[in-house]
C-alpha cells in the first residue's frame, strides 16, 4: 500500500545533526536513492500523487539540485517534458531571476524564458520543503515566464519552518517531520 511505500522509503532518509550548519538537522534523500526499492516507491508515491492532484499537468520544473532528481523521473512517467531551475549563472539564453532565502543561506534562483509556453500548467517538485523561501521564488519565476503552477510537491516537509504557509497552503508533501 502507499503507506508501506512510506514507511519504507522514511526508514531510508538519512538524518544528520549539525549539517550544513549548527542547530540544522538535516534530512538526507541520498540515504533513500542508494536503495533500489525506495526510488521505485518514490517514483510511484509522487506519479500517483500527480495524477490525482494535476491530471491536467503539462510539465514538470525541478529544483536546484535536488529536485532534478525526481522531475524527469516524474515527467518520463507521465508522458511530460521537464524544465530546471538553478541557481544563478548555469542557464544558458535569456532567463528571469529572483533572489531568495532559504533555511541556511540566501541565493539566486533562474529559469530561462523559453521553458515554458504562455499558460502551460506546471508541477514544481523538490526533495524538501523548509521556510518555503525556494518554492515561493519557484512559483515567482514560473509566472514571470507566463506559466501556471498547478502543484507543488516535495518529498519531506519540515512542518516547524512553516513553509506551507509562505504558500497559502499549496503544497503537497509526502512525510512531514
Ligand atoms: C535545499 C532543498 C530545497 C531547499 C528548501 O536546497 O533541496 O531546495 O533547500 O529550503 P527552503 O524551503 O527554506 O527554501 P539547497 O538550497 O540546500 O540546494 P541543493 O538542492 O543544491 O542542495
Ligand atoms: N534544506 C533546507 N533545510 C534542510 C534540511 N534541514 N535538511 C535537508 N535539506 C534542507
Amino acid at each position: 500500500s502507499a503507506e508501506d511505500k512510506l514507511d519504507y522509503v522514511k526508514s531510508k532518509i538519512g538524518e544528520y545533526a549539525n549539517f550544513p550548519k549548527e542547530g540544522i538537522l538535516f534530512r538526507d534523500i541520498f540515504g533513500a536513492l542508494t536503495d533500489p526499492q525506495a526510488c521505485v516507491y518514490l517514483r510511484d508515491l509522487l506519479v500517483d500523487h500527480i495524477r490525482e492532484s494535476a491530471p491536467d499537468a503539462e510539465i514538470i520544473v525541478g529544483l536546484d539540485s535536488r529536485g532534478f532528481l525526481f522531475n524527469l523521473l516524474i515527467a518520463t512517467e507521465l508522458g511530460l517534458g521537464c524544465a530546471p531551475i538553478r541557481k544563478k549563472g548555469k542557464l544558458a539564453g535569456e532567463v528571469v531571476s529572483v533572489e531568495y532565502k532559504l533555511e541556511y543561506g540566501s541565493d539566486t534562483f533562474e529559469m530561462q524564458k523559453s521553458a515554458i509556453r504562455p499558460g502551460q500548467k506546471v508541477v514544481v517538485v523538490d526533495d524538501l520543503l523548509a521556510t518555503g523561501g525556494s518554492l515561493v521564488a519557484a512559483t515567482e519565476l514560473i509566472r514571470k515566464v507566463g506559466g501556471v503552477v498547478v502543484e507543488s510537491l516535495v518529498v519531506m516537509e519540515l512542518v516547524g519552518l512553516e513553509g506551507r504557509k509562505r504558500l497559502d497552503g499549496k503544497v503537497h508533501s509526502l512525510i512531514k517531520y
